[in-house]
């Protein structure tokens, strides 16, 4: 039995999404833990570029079970569509399973995210609209729709008369727009639920009993930590936990079960949305970094701010998620690049500090102090050893590993499968 948690160490998008494409070979079960249609992962097969977003990204294997966690929030009509384009370029969803307990994201939840964040004005999040926020504050407020409510017509039809009542007196007094129709919803969402009954299922004691079997689980993580809403930089932060503390919760397994946590980064960083980022470049190098790495969202398309690898917030989440290993991601979109830079400690007024402040607006105000890397200029793109790697780009490495206090296990070289250093062996 191993189960090894796949957590992104940045703020989302460090290419998770091919980690667990390629770990998937060695594993039973994928699972979503946390998250929702938020999340977009990309993966690079042969000639085709498939899109997640609430699917593991493990489904592309045919013998890997994927399970959307009790900790996602599902919306059942991105789902499908999900569902529809991946079965016609011939991936099986028969091994795909959805747990009773998982939120359901309603209409009114989409709704609420656009007038909430129009409302904010200057302050807005830059959320993806796609109403995770709003689903996760109804699930803490105990008035949340459940895969398990959605199958129970007559129930389904109660709950959401009670919660609708109260969502159309915000919409409609609070932001003066029109109210969401009872029986619209009701029509559509009894459709989805027939059309999803089949994968809907008791998700955790399946996992229970393909772990007591001695199964392989891979638990995948979506965002990054620097998004968790604990840890991240509040409040531009997603609404769910991010981190490896919550992979146990959202999957529904033992937290003594997690053997491995592997911490993904990428070699430079990257943010969509609002909130500080100490190391943001803007023109010239920012510019050279998004259009090198191909920075546009995969959920939203909207361009991502880019920057120098941080150290101090890298090495304060390798600590809290405790990882075990850590994969860099993108090595090759720094050949170009005849000096790389890293983030080893901020400057605050005259304070040096080498972990991030929790206060959001001094962590804005902090000034980077770099540490400069002499460029390796030389083409690492599909490189699987690593012997075969410049020196130069070795000792950046090696320097990061150093930073972030943890064994580099991994490092990517490229968006295909197989385009991977292996460096240490991992526990799966
Ligand atoms: P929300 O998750 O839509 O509420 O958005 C909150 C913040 O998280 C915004 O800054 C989003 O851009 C960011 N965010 C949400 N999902 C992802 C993701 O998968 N990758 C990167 N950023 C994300």
């Amino acid at each position: 039995m191993s189960v090894m948690a796949v957590v992104g160490a940045q703020w989302g998008d460090e290419g998770k999404g091919k980690l667990i494409d390629e770990l998937s070979a060695r594993a039973d079960y994928v699972v979503r833990y946390q998250g929702g249609g938020n999340a977009g992962h990309r993966v690079v097969y042969g000639d085709t570029e498939f899109a997640f977003h609430l699917v593991p990204a493990g489904i592309l294997h045919p013998n890997v079970a994927c399970v959307i966690g009790n900790g996602v929030v599902v919306d059942p009509r991105g789902l499908l569509a999900e569902m529809e384009s991946l079965g016609q370029l011939g991936v099986d969803m028969s091994k795909l399973y959805i747990s009773e307990r998982a939120h359901v994201v309603m209409p009114y939840h989409a709704v609420l995210d656009r007038l909430e964040e129009e409302s904010r004005g200057v302050e807005k999040i830059g959320t993806v609209l796609r109403g995770i926020g709003p689903a996760y504050v109804d699930k803490y407020s105990r008035v949340g729709i459940r895969m398990a409510d959605l199958l129970d017509v007559d129930q389904f039809r109660a709950k959401l008369a009670t919660v609708l009542a109260q969502k159309n007196r915000m919409i409609t007094q609070i932001y003066n727009q029109q109210p969401l129709s009872l029986e619209e919803i009701h029509t559509e969402y009894v459709g989805y639920a027939q059309r999803l009954r089949p994968y809907i299922t008791d998700t955790e004691a399946r996992l229970h009993k393909a772990m007591t079997s001695g199964a392989s689980i891979l638990l995948e993580g979506a965002q990054g930590a620097l998004l968790d809403v604990d840890f991240g930089t509040y409040p531009f932060v997603t609404s769910s936990s991010t981190v490896a503390g919550n992979a146990s919760t959202g999957a529904g397994l033992p937290p003594r079960s997690i053997q491995h946590v592997l911490g993904v980064y990428k070699a430079y960083i990257t943010r969509v949305g609002s909130g500080p980022m100490p190391t943001e470049l803007f023109e010239g190098e920012g510019k050279a970094l998004r259009d090198a790495g191909h920075e546009y969202g995969t959920t939203t398309g909207r361009a991502r701010r880019c920057g120098w690898f941080d150290a101090v917030v890298g090495r304060f989440v390798a600590r809290l998620n405790g990882f075990d290993s850590v994969a860099i991601m993108k090595l090759d979109v720094l050949d170009g690049f005849s000096t790389v830079k890293i983030c080893t400690s901020y400057k605050l007024g005259d304070r040096e500090l080498t972990t991030p402040p929790a206060n959001t607006s001094e962590l804005a105000a902090c000034e980077p102090v770099y540490e400069e890397w002499p460029g390796w200029m030389t083409s690492t793109v599909g490189v699987t050893r690593w012997e075969d790697l410049p020196a130069k780009a070795q000792r950046y490495l090696q320097r990061v590993e150093e930073l972030l206090e943890t064994p580099l296990a991994l490092i990517s070289t490229g968006p295909g499968r197989g385009e991977t250093i292996h460096r240490r062996e991992l526990a799966l």
